[in-house]
């Protein structure tokens, strides 16, 4: 593995090597043990779109490592001014052995990977979200102790995270299904690897359907990064796609909750259901440095 640049990229083996190093990492930041394995190293991550969790997450935890992190934002990067990712890419390689970026386009990701020569760790763009559904299955392995015979759904935009957490989630074993308005479906790439998981993997309309029966369920917000102009539209859209009482009722009975933050309470999510999974929701989120630990170890190192 030389990068992260999309979970399609990596195999189960690789996945669950990192949830592996996750789960050891988090129990030695607990416990204080040090653990400074990328001593002298320095991570640079840009960002062109608004952060907080990976941000600090990635900041601290390059910290908590030994290293150091740059944060690039692209309103002041030359990137900012129309210099080309193939240049940046080039003269980034050049002063720190890292980069994780967060952009809208997957090609611009892509394309840092192919003209830089150090590792590049995507931090969200509008295809997906590999570091945020990293953590998602570490904290499903934590509380479920494994992923056979568990079944995940996702309510909601197919959007970054659905498309990484159908391709995630059918890697490590577990059954996936997605509900989502037909006119916003997860990503053709993505359905395309989902096809060849047979009945473990099935995209509906119907949002009581997908969540039939589910031990774990996932929505996320129905507007992302970069779509504010179609908020009204949107909020129209995804009438009848909440997380609420009345779906959760046909979950399995404890089923977990599982929101990426930022949560839009009263959309895709009730303050009720949200504030009842408020210690799932968070351990999530914080699993995130955990798990992105993991993953600049396995790359930096
Ligand atoms: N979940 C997530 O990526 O959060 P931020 O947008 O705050 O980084
Ligand atoms: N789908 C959301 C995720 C935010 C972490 C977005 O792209 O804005």
């Amino acid at each position: 593995m030389k990068h992260l640049l999309k979970l399609l990229d990596l195999s189960r083996e690789e996945i669950i090597s990192i949830l592996d190093l996750a789960d050891q990492l988090k129990y030695e930041t607990k416990h204080h043990i040090p653990h400074k394995h990328l001593e002298g190293k320095t991570l640079g991550m840009i960002f062109q779109k608004s952060s907080t969790r990976t941000r600090v997450s990635f900041e601290t935890g390059m910290f908590q490592l030994g290293g150091h992190a740059l944060f690039l934002s692209s309103k002041d990067l030359q990137i900012g001014r129309g210099e080309p990712i193939q240049d940046t890419a080039r003269v980034l390689s050049r002063y720190v052995d890292g980069i994780m970026i967060r952009t809208f386009e997957q090609k611009e990701v892509e394309d840092l990977a192919k003209f830089g020569s150090i590792p590049v760790i995507n931090g969200l763009t509008d295809f997906c979200h590999p570091c945020q559904v990293l953590a998602d299955l570490m904290t499903i392995r934590e509380k479920l102790g494994g992923f056979e015979g568990v079944k995940m759904c996702y309510i909601g935009d197919g959007n970054n995270m659905s498309n990484s957490l159908i391709v995630g989630g059918l890697k490590v074993g577990m059954s996936v299904s997605v509900a989502t308005p037909k006119n916003y479906k997860p990503d053709s790439e993505v359905l395309e690897f989902a096809a060849q998981y047979g009945d473990k993997f099935s995209l509906v309309t119907d949002p009581f359907e997908a969540a039939s029966g589910a031990d774990v369920v996932f929505t996320d917000t129905w507007a992302s990064m970069g779509q504010e102009e179609e908020k009204n539209e949107r909020m129209q859209a995804f009438q009848g796609y909440q997380v609420n009482a009345e779906l959760m009722a046909v979950a399995k009975p404890g089923a977990m909750v599982q929101h990426c933050l930022p949560a839009y309470r009263g959309q895709e999510i009730t303050e009720e259901i949200f504030e009842a999974h408020a210690d799932e929701i968070f351990e999530e989120a914080e699993n995130r440095l955990h798990a992105q630990k993991a993953v600049m170890v396995k790359l930096m190192k």
